[in-house]
């Protein structure tokens, strides 16, 4: 008898000490750095060049849709051009994240970085600080082109001096940051110097994969790390909403017969969909910004999602019950 509660003294010591030591460790790890390259890549004063990072910035990229505040949500919604101040919150497991104030203020903003510190933040996920910037913008395989055009047009807002709230970290998030979170642009990706648009399949995977990441959330992801597990495009079930209590499922699109979302549809309805916005309060999908996109982008991604192997995959509604 004597000897388990000794043994279970001992156990209770250990894992006191233990806990002790996390605690130190994770403290320790707060503001951990990383390394990447600083892309070759330099803002320019081409009006082309600025006309297609704004096009890419408020349209397919959805970098407004993050990086707006939320009282100017309904004016984006109606076209409007609105400051990317940012200050837009997102309630997460490790804690509450604010998207930050990109324009060209020195203080608040992103006026006193360079473009080769931009270019890395989001070609590689490393901050200006080089911490491992969270995996927001998986903009990794950029071509050099539209990293200069977006940063070129970046170069051209007018700054803005509204400060934005400081993030609050909670514990998990403290765990996470110090043996989670990594930046997530490795450094192997394949990255085209400049691409061609047209309304090809091809121009269509480089849009929904590397620009309006569609696959990102209509593909099942492992949520601890974000790795893909789903079948490429074939739904993910029970995607949580930007208002508390509400989960989507993000359809299948595929061109499966059977589960695929678009199975009836064809270009002209695609196209309607994008042009009329949001149908559910809370969606994630950001339609106000694909609202913007033209005909063109809009067929080239039609294309490659016919092109797509089909997947048997049946998702249900897009409103998902989640209130049980
Ligand atoms: C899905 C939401 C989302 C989208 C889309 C998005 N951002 Fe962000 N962005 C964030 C969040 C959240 C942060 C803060 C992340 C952090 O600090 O870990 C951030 C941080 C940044 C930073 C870092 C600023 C600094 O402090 O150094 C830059 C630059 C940036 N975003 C630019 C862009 C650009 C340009 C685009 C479009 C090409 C874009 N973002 C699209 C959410 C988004
Ligand atoms: C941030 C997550 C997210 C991204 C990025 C995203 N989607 Fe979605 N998508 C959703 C969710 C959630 C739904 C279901 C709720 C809704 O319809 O708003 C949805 C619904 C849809 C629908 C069905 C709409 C309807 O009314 O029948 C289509 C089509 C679609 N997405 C295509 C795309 C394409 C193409 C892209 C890239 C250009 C994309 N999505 C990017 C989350 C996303």
């Amino acid at each position: 008898m004597r000897s388990i509660k000794r043994n279970l003294l001992r156990a209770a010591a250990i894992i006191a000490m233990l806990a002790i030591a996390l605690t130190l460790v994770v403290a320790g790890r707060q503001h951990l750095t990383y390394e990447a390259p600083y892309p070759a890549v330099h803002a320019s004063t081409d009006s082309a060049l600025i006309a297609r990072g704004g096009y890419l910035v408020n349209g397919p990229a959805h970098c407004t849709g993050c990086h707006t505040d939320d009282a100017h949500e309904e004016a984006y919604l109606r076209g409007e051009t609105v400051p990317l101040r940012g200050g837009h919150s997102f309630e997460l497991p490790v804690g509450v994240v604010h998207s930050r104030n990109i324009t060209g203020d020195t203080t608040h903003g992103i006026g006193a970085l360079s473009d080769a510190e931009i270019a890395r933040t989001l070609r590689y996920g490393v901050g200006s600080d080089g911490r491992a910037v969270l995996d927001f913008m998986p903009f990794y395989e950029l071509s050099d082109a539209d990293l200069a055009a977006i940063i070129s047009y970046l170069r051209t807002v007018r700054p803005d001096a509204t400060p934005v709230p400081q993030d609050e970290i909670n514990a998990v998030g403290r765990i996470a940051k110090a043996f989670l979170i990594k930046p997530m642009g490795a450094q192997d990706h394949e990255r085209p110097a400049d691409v061609q648009p047209d309304t090809t399949a091809a121009y269509g995977a480089y849009l929904a994969n590397s620009i309006a990441n569609c696959r990102g959330c209509h593909t099942e992801r492992d949520l601890t790390n974000g790795s893909f597990i789903g079948q490429p495009y074939a739904g993910w079930k029970g995607m949580q909403g930007d208002a508390p209590g509400v989960a989507f499922n993000t359809p299948n699109l595929t061109p499966d017969t059977r589960t695929g979302h678009l199975r009836d549809w064809d270009f002209d309805v695609f196209r309607m969909r994008f042009r009329a916005g949001p149908r559910f309060t809370g969606s994630p999908m950001p339609w106000a910004s694909y609202a913007r996109m033209s005909d063109d982008d809009l067929k080239a991604i039609w294309n490659y999602l016919r092109s797509l192997p089909a997947i048997d995959h049946e998702t249900g509604p897009l409103l998902a019950d989640d209130r049980n």
